[in-house]
């Protein structure tokens, strides 16, 4: 079977190594894909906002499975444009995708089926959103609705703070229609992990637990990011724990979003707080975490293609999970500046050198090939992996590659795994 990946980052570079390794898949395309994945796969040079060029690629190349990893392209409705065009697919369906596409339209679910989450109000009226500001308890949690590429949240620590984000959401329209509408939230404590699950809309096969660093910088300090790194398993996340989220939050969404019609599909990625052995939903994305998606893949033994199939035809309750019981770690490179400005265009050295590391493997994230050289095109670069017999090991390993590593203004934090080790 030939499959075909829509993305470009580190979580679409670990998605076409793992189909890579099946024997039933006997090729991986991936549109746009970036440097690193050209290793495992055939980069194709499409416009992936373009549909309906997608569909005429899958069919001339004869594409058996289609998966898709961003979420702009789940909420601008591919997986509905593939299926009418008779192509199989994996993701959710567009209306289903609003569950990461509109914080109003989640946090109203997560109410009406009673699903734990922090309280909220939503406001579309700039005033009346300032009059809700004037008793609450600081600091509070400013959402835009829509998707804003992960900065359309923000923590504000008083009420001087609260209102300039509402200033910079609703007048300044900084993340456009995305926030034409907003969420109001209590700010929760704890500590935060990441439940990321298959679902065919009955079963719920979950991955194990990770968790990401948002933040920039050591410590959690800084603006937050897409990702600077990731681990699995989190142990915050008890047995019991996983047990309470499978039981209060997961089968529980996927049976509201069957009954609201709008049938549930793909991964289903849960970012929870966890406090005082109580999980609450922070947020759901309709997709697999970056780079949450590189420890996890290194721990997965199954054949992906068989899973994501299952999902396709429903019959997902066939399928166990053979899960390497090792840890992994993820130390994600990135461009110096990032999450704001940053250069790109740099030569990285050393990959080669890196590679050698046993229990590594280094997905690209931005990477491009510029006159045979392997160069930065992006905020997070790479995503050097590693797995190992235990935590410790695998950050050892994850840390050594990293250092063979290098290009002028590479950044990245020194810390990732290091609450995990504190807390056993
Ligand atoms: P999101 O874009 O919804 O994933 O939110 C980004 C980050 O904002 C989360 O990973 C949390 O660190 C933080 N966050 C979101 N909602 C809350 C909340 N209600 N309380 C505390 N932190 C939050
Ligand atoms: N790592 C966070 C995300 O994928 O949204």
């Amino acid at each position: 079977m030939k499959i075909l990946i829509i993305g470009s980052g580190g979580r679409e570079h670990a998605l076409a190594w793992s189909f890579a390794r099946s024997p039933r898949v006997s090729a991986v395309y991936c549109a746009p894909g970036n440097a690193g994945i050209e290793a495992v796969a055939t980069s194709i040079d499409l416009d992936t906002t373009d549909h309906a060029a997608l569909v005429d690629f899958a069919r001339q190349e004869g594409i058996g499975l289609t998966v898709v990893g961003p979420e702009a392209h789940l909420s601008r409705g591919i997986v509905d444009d593939f299926r009418a065009a008779g192509l199989r697919i994996f993701g959710p369906s567009r209306q289903a995708a609003a569950l990461e596409g509109s914080k109003v339209f989640m946090k109203e679910l997560l109410a009406k089926y009673r699903i734990p989450s922090a309280s909220y109000a939503v406001f579309r009226q700039r005033d009346q959103a300032l009059a809700h500001l004037d008793d609450r308890r600081y600091p509070v949690v400013i959402k835009a609705d829509g998707l804003a590429a992960g900065k359309g949240v923000i923590i504000a620590a008083d009420h001087t703070e609260a209102v300039a984000a509402l200033d910079l959401i609703m007048s300044r329209k900084a993340f456009g229609e995305a926030g034409s509408q907003v969420v109001i939230e209590e700010f929760l404590t704890g500590e935060e992990a990441s439940f990321i699950a298959f679902t065919d809309g009955k079963t719920v096969l979950p991955l194990p637990s990770s968790q990401d660093h948002k933040a920039i910088h050591d410590g959690d300090r800084g603006p937050n990011t897409g990702g600077m790194g990731a681990y699995s398993p989190a142990p915050v996340l008890t047995p019991e724990l996983e047990n309470q989220v499978m039981d209060k939050i997961m089968y529980p969404t996927v049976a509201a979003m069957a009954a609201e019609g709008r049938p549930y599909q793909g991964m289903l990625y849960a970012g929870l707080m966890i406090d005082q052995g109580e999980a609450r939903v922070l947020e759901f994305n309709c997709r697999f975490g970056d780079p949450e998606a590189q420890p996890l893949l290194m721990r997965l033994r199954s054949d992906l293609s068989e899973i994501v199939e299952a999902v396709i035809d429903q019959r997902l309750d066939e399928i166990t999970l053979d899960i390497d019981p090792r840890p992994a770690v993820c130390v994600v490179m990135a461009a110096g500046g990032y999450p704001d400005s940053y250069a790109s265009g740099h030569e990285i050295k050393g990959l080669d050198e890196a590679a050698e590391v046993a229990g590594v493997e280094v997905f690209h994230a931005g990477t491009r090939r510029e006159d045979g050289r392997l160069v930065t095109a992006g905020g997070r670069v790479l995503g050097v992996t590693a797995l190992a017999d235990d935590l410790a090991a695998a950050i050892d390993r994850a840390y050594r590659a990293v250092g063979r590593i290098s290009w002028p203004d590479c950044y990245y934090r020194r810390d990732i795994g290091q609450k995990a080790l504190r807390s056993r």
